[in-house]
């Protein structure tokens, strides 16, 4: 979790200012403030100004020449026109008048967040692609099926053969997506953890295995190479690279929630989290929202539930479920167990088994409906609702 806070510095005379804003900035979920200011280290620094504007107008200047990524913040009693006015042109993003306004100073972090989240992504060249994540409420309720299937139908989409697609497995040693497929990879993107330092498109695309369907999947590593020296900013640094070489990344995230899986959570445009219609894995779906809503992101309309075996004839209904975790739900895909079991026992995808069953036709849609959404999302709100579970447990 820490690794994917933001970090703030503050460099503030007024001792009493300092204890409020950092009573107020720990209390904003995925924000830290630094014990030790270190100016180059921190994503946002907030400086006061006091009795000469004029060196901190200059201090101001060579953080924003040094990343104008970083967020430089300021506060001071001082509210002349001149002052504000000098302050936004040094670069400065934000200004607090003391005495603080708390509602002001958390507004303005959850718009720094909400940029940096969701930037295009940073560093060389420009970010082409996006990212599905398919999260499931439970283990062995149909994420691989889905996530695999999905894939293949973004690669599909309508009226180009130009798409690229990959498919990202996050299930640490038991990945199964290239056994979905019917495939041997001889790597994993445990190799390009343990070779980081040769880390370029040419060598990803020699690491990713290549379905006949034309779709590129980096398997997850089935022994422990790799793995235990993968961390967050590794797995980030590959995905902001197949961000520039694919149109649609698709993530199987199976049920992990580790630090890798919340950086491809923090970049993910959308997240589908995957449940069915059993009181347990709506429980757990309800987890997953609070959690979320907790660490402030991903953010709400950028997640959406799919129920997966969805018959007509459940025990909990689709209105009840949504009740329960007082969220729409966004997809159902029918209950098929014959022919899911059928193309995983395979390594064929459904389509492969059978073009017009209602499972194919179902996840083609949603494949389409994925699309559309992810043009239409405007960037504006940025917690998810608090979601409660009470309609579920009666
Ligand atoms: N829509 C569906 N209807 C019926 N059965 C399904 C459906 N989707 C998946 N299944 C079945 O559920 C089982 C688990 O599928 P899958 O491996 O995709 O789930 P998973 O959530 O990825 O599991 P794991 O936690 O082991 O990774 C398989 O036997 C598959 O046939
Ligand atoms: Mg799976």
């Amino acid at each position: 979790m820490q690794s994917n806070s933001v970090s703030v510095g503050l460099e503030i005379k007024n001792e009493q200012v300092k204890s409020e804003l950092i009573e107020i900035i720990s209390s904003i979920a995925g924000f830290r403030v630094m014990k030790f200011l270190d100016q180059e280290d921190c994503d946002i620094i907030v400086l006061e100004i006091g009795d000469d504007p004029e060196k901190e107008f200059q201090c101001i200047h060579s953080l924003h020449d040094a990343d104008a990524n970083k967020g430089v913040f300021l506060t001071s009693s001082r509210t002349e026109p001149e002052i504000l006015l000098r302050a936004l042109r040094a670069g400065a993003k934000e200004f607090f008048t003391q005495p603080l306004k708390r509602e002001e100073i958390i507004n303005a972090f959850g718009k720094f967040r909400e940029k940096k989240v969701y930037a295009p992504s940073n560093g060389n060249g420009k970010k082409k692609g996006k990212i599905i994540n398919v999260l499931g409420s439970k283990g062995g309720i149909g994420t691989t099926t889905i996530s695999v299937n999905l894939a293949l139908s973004l690669l599909a989409s309508p009226n180009d053969n130009q798409t690229s697609v990959a498919i990202m497995d996050l299930n640490l040693l038991f990945g199964e997506v290239p056994i979905f497929l019917g495939l041997k990879p001889v790597f994993s993107w445990g190799e390009i953890v343990q070779n980081i330092s040769r880390l370029d498109s040419t060598y990803l695309k020699s690491v990713m295995a290549k379905h006949d369907s034309g779709m590129h999947i980096l398997p997850s590593p089935s022994q422990f190479d790799g793995i235990t020296v993968a961390n967050s900013e590794i797995i980030g640094k590959i995905l902001q690279l197949m961000l520039k070489e694919y149109d649609y990344i698709v993530i199987d995230s199976g049920q992990s929630l580790d630090d890798m899986s919340l950086k491809v959570l923090e970049l993910s445009d959308t997240v589908l989290i995957n449940s069915i219609l059993s009181l347990p894995c709506l429980i757990n779906c309800k987890r997953l929202l609070e959690s979320f809503w907790r660490m402030g992101y991903p953010r709400n309309e950028h997640i959406k539930i799919i129920i997966n075996r969805y018959h007509k004839n459940s025990d909990i209904s689709l209105k009840d479920a949504e009740k329960g975790i007082q969220r729409n739900i966004f997809w159902t895909i029918p209950n098929e167990y014959q022919l899911t079991m059928s193309a995983i026992n395979q390594g064929k995808p459904l389509t492969a088994m059978s073009n017009k069953s209602d499972i194919t036709r179902k996840i083609r849609n949603l494949a389409a409906a994925c699309l559309k959404d992810m043009n239409t999302i405007k960037n504006e709100t940025y917690h998810v609702p608090e979601p409660n579970l009470s309609g579920i447990r009666s």
